[in-house]
């Protein structure tokens, strides 16, 4: 980790990166991977067919509805709303006709009946300064709209209604139950699905190329498995490995596993064994560990489950009953509450049935 921290300016990739970003001056940029592998027009989004067609159709002259993406983290939402806007409007006009607004903007109630409103009623032209046409309408991106307050969306309505001539939205969120019906009414809806293993590996397998690393099939697997479907997480993952080995070593299973802070199946194994002892102080001892060796409980929790799901030693009641407590943890710890407490809660339940249930 070290190693990646301080690599910041140099690395087996320096001379490409500069390469690709036509904008950079003499002096070495070293772009993340994830921003340099952004894919740049609607074509390079992998996985997402459907929202694909939509958009490609629009890009061919017809129109485009107000959008609505969700979807889980990595998969593509915030890129491909980028691309197909570049691609509509071209660099000179991108400024003009895109308003992006994320949660790091204020984005309340007052941003969006003033700022918005006042966007959205700008008028738009038919032609860029190239001489292509493009479609007359600005487009507003409201990304991680599910950070927005209800009043904020409800504020939206009217806006969306009023100004279909001059202006389409795009709301992008993981969680699309946090978006009023209201609104989710007014759009077309596209779900990003994870991407799957062949995609997954097929893009790593080129990052891997374009950059000279050297990676083996086992280590490829590993990061797979320990992204589950995040492009994202994935190619952070793959650049933070290869920051580490250094430039002639190929990247290992090993150095994945400890970047991706995944617990070593024995560990979990034999904190599951202690929840048999029916003691309270080995269990506390041993959580204890855990934590002070950095695992994050967040992490324990998702391989804990992938385990006690497969566990044929638990009947399916005292599974119920373990995974309804690890629902509450997982809540628990979203909302910042304390790891040792909340493993401790879990492992006292995971106790409680091993030990006492039927
Ligand atoms: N479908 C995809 N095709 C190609 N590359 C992808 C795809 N999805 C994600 N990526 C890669 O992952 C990175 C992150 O993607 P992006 O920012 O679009 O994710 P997102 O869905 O907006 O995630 P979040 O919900 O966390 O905002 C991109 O830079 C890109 O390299
Ligand atoms: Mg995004």
């Amino acid at each position: 980790m070290q190693a990646f921290l301080k690599g910041g300016t140099s690395g087996p990739s320096k001379d490409k990166a500069v390469s690709s970003d036509s904008s950079s001056s003499s002096k070495a940029k070293i772009i993340p991977w994830v921003e340099k592998y952004r894919p740049k027009t609607v074509e390079d989004v992998a996985h997402q067919d459907e929202v694909v067609a939509v958009l490609k159709k629009s890009l061919e002259g017809s129109d485009l509805p107000n959008l609505l993406f969700y979807g889980p983290p990595g998969t593509g939402k915030t890129s491909t709303i980028l691309a197909a806007a570049r691609q509509l409007f071209g660099p000179e006009l991108y400024r003009e006709r895109v308003l992006e607004l994320n949660a790091s903007d204020e984005r309340g109630i007052s941003v969006i009946r003033e700022k918005v409103k006042k966007f959205a009623q700008l008028t738009a032209g038919r032609a860029r300064p190239d001489g292509k046409p493009c479609p007359p309408f600005k487009i507003i991106v409201l990304d991680e709209a599910d950070s927005m307050t209800k009043d904020a969306q409800s504020a939206l309505r009217r806006t969306m209604e009023r100004e279909t001539k001059t202006t389409r939205f795009c709301l992008i969120c993981n969680y699309v139950s946090r978006i009023i019906e209201p609104i989710t009414s007014r759009c077309a809806k596209f779900r990003f699905k994870p991407l799957d293993d062949d995609i997954l590996t097929s893009r790593l397998k080129a990052i891997c190329e374009g950059e000279g690393v050297d990676i083996d099939d086992k280590a490829v697997a590993t990061v797979l498995k320990s992204s589950e479907g995040d492009m994202r997480k994935a190619i952070m993952f793959l650049q933070s490995a290869s920051r580490l080995c250094g430039k002639d070593s190929t990247v290992s299973s090993d150095i994945i596993l400890d970047i991706a802070g995944v617990v070593p199946g024995e560990r979990l194994e034999q904190l599951i064994a202690t929840c048999s002892s029916d003691s309270y102080e080995d269990l506390d001892v041993a959580i204890r560990e855990v934590i002070m060796d950095g695992f994050a409980a967040s992490q324990v929790l998702s391989q804990l489950h992938d385990n006690i799901v497969i566990n044929e030693s638990l009947s399916d009641k005292q599974k119920s009953i373990i995974c309804e407590k690890m629902a509450e943890v997982d809540k628990s710890l979203m909302d910042g509450a304390d790891e040792y407490l909340q493993l401790m809660a879990l492992f006292s339940t995971i106790m409680t049935q091993i030990c006492h249930g039927n």
